[in-house]
């Protein structure tokens, strides 16, 4: 299953604890990101002198990018309170007017998973996000009225994977939309050393690189490539991070030099055997494998776009000759590269 591999950027149960001790604080410990950082700074300290609350903001990009631990990071420099809820956990409308009326002014609510919003709810949110007022219905039948309620100044946070699934008149009410890119590789290796730091294990600088490396542009898998490299350190030499040992771990575990996994290998030699490289569609993708389309889509093909393994065309997906080369395929026929 997608979800037990290693190198899933959804959060797992091992790494809830750590993930906590690991996540920055402040904005000068969050690495990269840094127009989306530039920007939040301004905005942040205009706010503040200000003596108002933030606009609304919306961050979306890939699992495990930093969308959650920015969220705090944001409450956290405008020296307020952060409420965290996500958009399946809020069943009926009143649940979130109980939310919004216990805000205080300035406050964050920080609406995870926000494409996962009912309609009935999200409605609640636009004269909130609009003009911070509840319309609330007294009373049924021909004697209902509405009442409108003021509602604390507050900025809310909303946070996704898929923009693509949110409503038009939702992403038009966020004063700031902010797009997280994929890592590179000296921010992850920085991510890395950090973490080796936090979690008082020695690493050498070129270990720490090593598993920046294979990160897949992702800090989530970073933190978590290297807690499993540490326990090989721990049982198998004497603590200290190698790059040697670093590699023999990561072989282990079955993540190659650029952090692909069996599935990944599976994917394109599938596509590479079976369908000439492609184009091919997701779905037929999807049954030749056995996993599920959109699956695919979400998970593994998006670092395989990012890193120039999979294109997009209008007739599917193909294989590009880096990937032919990766896995040690001669080139296609007619491919050049
Ligand atoms: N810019 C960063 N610098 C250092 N560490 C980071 C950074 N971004 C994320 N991390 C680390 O990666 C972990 C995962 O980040 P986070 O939970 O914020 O991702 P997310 O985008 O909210 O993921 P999801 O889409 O699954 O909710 C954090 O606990 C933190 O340790
Ligand atoms: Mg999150």
């Amino acid at each position: 299953m997608e979800d037990d591999r290693i190198i899933s950027a959804h959060l797992m149960m091992e790494d809830s604890q750590v993930e906590y001790s690991l996540r920055p604080r402040y904005l000068s410990e969050y690495i990269g990101q840094g127009q989306v950082k530039e920007n939040l700074k301004i905005y942040i300290e205009a706010a503040k002198l200000r003596r108002e609350s933030l606009d609304h903001v919306l961050l979306y990009g890939p699992p495990g990018l930093g969308k959650t631990t920015l969220s705090n990071i944001i409450a956290n420099e405008l020296g307020v309170n952060i409420r965290t809820t996500s958009g399946p956990a809020i069943e009926r409308p009143g649940d979130l007017a109980a939310i919004l009326t216990n805000l205080q002014e300035g406050d964050v609510l920080f609406i995870d998973e926000i494409h996962q919003l009912h309609r009935t709810v999200e409605e609640v949110l636009y004269p909130a996000m609009e003009d911070f007022a509840l319309d609330i219905i007294i009373g049924k039948g021909p004697s209902a009225r509405s009442v409108r309620l003021d509602l604390p100044a507050f900025t809310l946070i909303g946070a996704t994977t898929r923009a693509g699934m949110l409503s038009a008149p939702l992403r038009d009410r966020f004063g700031v939309v902010s797009r997280l890119e994929y890592y590179n590789v000296e921010e992850l290796t920085f991510i890395v050393s950090r973490a080796s730091d936090i979690l008082g294990v020695q690493i050498a600088p070129d270990a720490a690189a090593e598993i920046g490396m294979r990160s897949r542009g992702t800090p989530r898998i970073a933190n978590r490539l290297l807690k499993r490299v540490r326990d090989v350190a721990q049982v198998r030499g004497d603590g200290v991070i190698t790059k040697a040992l670093a590699d023999t771990a990561l072989r282990m575990i079955r993540i190659d030099a650029l952090g692909l996994d069996e599935i990944d290998h599976k994917m394109l030699r599938a596509m590479i055997a079976n369908f000439d490289g492609g184009p091919v569609g997701l779905d037929t993708i999807a049954a030749s494998i056995g996993e599920e389309s959109r699956t695919i889509e979400d998970v593994y093909e998006p670092y395989l776009l990012q890193i120039g393994f999979l294109q997009r065309t209008p007739r599917g997906r193909v294989v590009t000759p880096a990937a032919y080369r990766h896995l040690g395929y001669p080139p296609k026929k007619g491919a050049e590269g």
